[in-house]
């Protein structure tokens, strides 16, 4: 069965062609991040115009890279939230033209959902029941995952998501918009143990997490340092605050795992793209005899293949739109 789909609920254009939930034809994404650098972030009406701009474009350069017409396609797919309100709209309006026009069946798929899914596309044995560690812009979970439409969320964060926090740090570093990779590549040639930033709710059998105490501690330490006129280095600042995330990220997903019994850990969204915590978490994995499952970069961040991917499964189950889908910026996952 081979799925058209669309994501369109932050900055990312994207459209990929996947067959069966597992092979990934064609993965098509147009990325806003330049236009959005200048602002510090995304700003939700131009991304909206954005994807009105490009998206036909983007679907075209997919069903080309593919070598297929639309009559190729069994079923199209859809991320209908979280995100973007304005933005969500382009990708779901779209995608609800194309499934009319062509009589096929639309699958609606929750973001979230889709970025535990992208496991899938790179490792073809993993398959449920695991323990996934999501950690993206907007979310920061820990889910077991029981089947592969089938989510039991044991924790989340009481404030900032994971990737929240590496932004927001990010800025006051003075890095680029998305500050994530900027800090991961910073935090390589700095001090993990110059700063003693604080590791919250560490308490083992929590599972939720909080970053803004962390994210003020290091804004406080800047602040501090620029007040005194005492000259630090950025990249010890980011090797201390990256180390104190990871602490946090790889514990609580251990003590998890380890109360669960499970022998397979997943993480997903574009946190797990980080160097340092796939080491860390790797090692962490290993010394459980639990194997660690993590996608492809590219597949970490925001794209359609994902989607494609977990509408595979939802399609399975019969979930399926009506030509009234709606658009949810707060769909909650296991409600698509
Ligand atoms: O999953 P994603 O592409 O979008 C959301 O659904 O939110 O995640 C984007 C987030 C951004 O906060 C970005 O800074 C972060 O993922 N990110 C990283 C890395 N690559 C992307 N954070 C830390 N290290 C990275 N290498
Ligand atoms: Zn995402």
């Amino acid at each position: 069965m081979k799925i058209l789909a669309i994501e369109s609920s932050c900055d990312e254009t994207a459209v990929a062609i996947v067959e069966n939930g597992r092979k990934v034809i064609t993965n098509q994404i147009y990325t806003q991040i330049t236009i959005h650098k200048k602002f510090g972030g995304v700003v939700p009406e131009i991304a909206s115009r954005n994807h009105v701009e490009k998206l036909p474009f983007v679907l075209d350069n997919a069903l080309k890279d593919a070598s297929m017409t639309l009559n190729d396609i069994d079923a199209f797919a859809v991320t209908q939230g979280p995100g973007l309100i304005g933005a969500l709209l382009v990708g779901v309006s779209a995608a609800k033209a194309i499934s009319y026009a062509s009589g096929k069946p639309l699958i609606p798929v929750h973001h979230i959902e889709g970025h535990i899914a992208a496991n899938y596309l790179d490792h073809p044995g993993l398959e449920p029941p695991f323990l996934c560690l999501v950690v993206s812009g907007g979310h920061t979970n820990l889910i077991h995952v029981k089947d592969y439409t089938q989510f039991d969320i044991l924790g989340s964060t009481y404030d900032d998501a994971a990737g929240e926090a590496y932004d927001k740090v990010a800025r006051v570093l003075g890095f680029p918009y998305p500050g994530g990779p900027q800090i991961d590549a910073a935090a390589k040639t700095g001090d993990p143990d110059a700063f003693d930033f604080p590791r919250a709710l560490s308490d083992k059998d929590n599972d939720d997490f909080s970053f803004s105490g962390l994210k003020s501690a290091v804004l406080n330490t800047i602040n501090a340092k620029k007040m005194k006129g005492e000259i630090y280095r950025k990249e010890d600042i980011a090797a201390s605050f990256q180390n104190a995330v990871i602490d946090v990220l790889v514990d609580k997903t251990m003590n998890c795992a380890k109360r669960l019994g499970v022998n397979k850990i997943a993480m997903a969204g574009g946190v797990s793209a980080n160097k340092g915590l796939r080491l860390a978490m790797g090692e962490a994995a290993d010394g459980l005899g639990a194997k660690l499952y993590y996608p492809s970069p590219v597949l970490c961040t925001d794209n359609a293949a994902m989607i494609g991917s977990m509408a595979y499964y939802n399609y399975q189950i019969g979930k399926i739109a009506k030509l009234d889908l709606a658009a949810d910026p707060s769909l909650a996952i296991g409600e698509s």
